[in-house]
């Protein structure tokens, strides 16, 4: 088997008469993270599902560990982790508990668990029934549950969506620490700020289509031709308006009538590639 742990083509996905992913193509090498980048709707978590045989395409081929996701059988699940937001703890064990369950059931050894709880911050807590850990905890609880048996691929379906900002940057450090350690992780995500700082490459997902696909560095590059300004008006509103005469005309107005706060020229982030291809907003 090749270095790509996931490699999807043309697949397309259709429930009843709506196609819902179309011809979607993607690489995930060794060692690496793939972002799949949309708003809600696009397509993220049904091709989540494609990947990890919860559901069959309609056509085109994914492959994950070189196996054919519509032959997938439970031997996989010792090579994968899955993170999504179906994923339950049992709330009634404590949390070590639940982690010495999964190892059992994954073939991890158990003395794993401690030193995972320590990394994931959640050492103090490990006699606590998982029933009882705040939202944030219980999501680490289930990343550490996801990665406990070292999977080669992890799957993690918008991780850190509903999180703190100091409880997502404890999860982004450790989700590239895995991926230092040679984890391949698949992260969908609708935040692109996550996306560019953790993805070695994203697709920009937008009604079952992919829009962009690269770097995140390559994609910003590529819409760099058109200057953006973003200005913030004495009334509190933002406006981010493209290169163009009608641009220059609104500034020059809102100058003379001195309306302007703050006025400054903007990169392209993933963000406003995605609003200037799609017309859409990520969030
Ligand atoms: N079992 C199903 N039957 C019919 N339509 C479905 C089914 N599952 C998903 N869809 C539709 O497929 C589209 C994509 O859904 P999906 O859950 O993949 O989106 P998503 O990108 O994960 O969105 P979100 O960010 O809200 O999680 C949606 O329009 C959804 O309504
Ligand atoms: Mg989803």
């Amino acid at each position: 088997m090749n270095q790509e742990y996931i490699s999807i083509s043309h697949l397309s996905k259709k429930f009843n008469k709506d196609f819902v992913l179309k011809d979607v193509n993607a690489v995930l090498p060794k060692g690496e993270i793939l972002g799949f980048l949309g708003p809600s709707g696009a397509g993220k978590t049904t091709t989540i599902k494609i990947l990890t045989g919860q559901l069959k395409p309609t056509s085109g081929e994914a492959y994950v560990l070189g196996i054919d996701c519509t032959h997938i059988d439970e031997r996989i699940y010792e090579q994968i982790g899955i993170v999504t937001d179906v994923s339950g703890v049992y709330e009634r064990m404590s949390v070590y508990d639940n982690l010495k369950y999964f190892a059992r059931l994954l073939n991890a050894p158990v003395s794993g668990i401690d030193p995972l709880l320590k990394r994931i911050g959640l050492y103090e807590h490990r006699k606590k029934p998982a029933g009882r850990l705040s939202k944030g905890q219980k999501q680490r609880l289930i990343l550490a549950r996801a990665v406990l048996h070292r999977p080669k691929v992890l799957f993690l379906d918008e991780p850190t969506s509903g999180l703190d900002p100091s409880t997502a940057l404890e999860i982004h450090r450790l989700l590239l620490e895995l991926k230092d350690e040679g984890m391949s992780i698949f992260l969908t995500t609708h935040n692109m700020e996550e996306a560019t700082k953790l993805c070695g490459r994203v697709a920009l997902l937008n009604e079952g289509v992919i829009v962009e696909y690269g770097t995140p560095e390559e994609i910003c590059l590529k819409y760099n031709r058109t200057k953006k300004y973003r200005v913030q008006l004495t009334d509190g509103t933002k406006h981010t308006l493209m290169q163009g005469d009608g641009t220059v005309a609104r500034i020059a107005d809102w100058i003379e009538k001195d309306q302007i706060e703050t006025l400054h020229t903007c990169e392209p982030t993933l963000e406003t590639v995605f609003l200037e291809v799609t017309g859409r907003e990520l969030q």
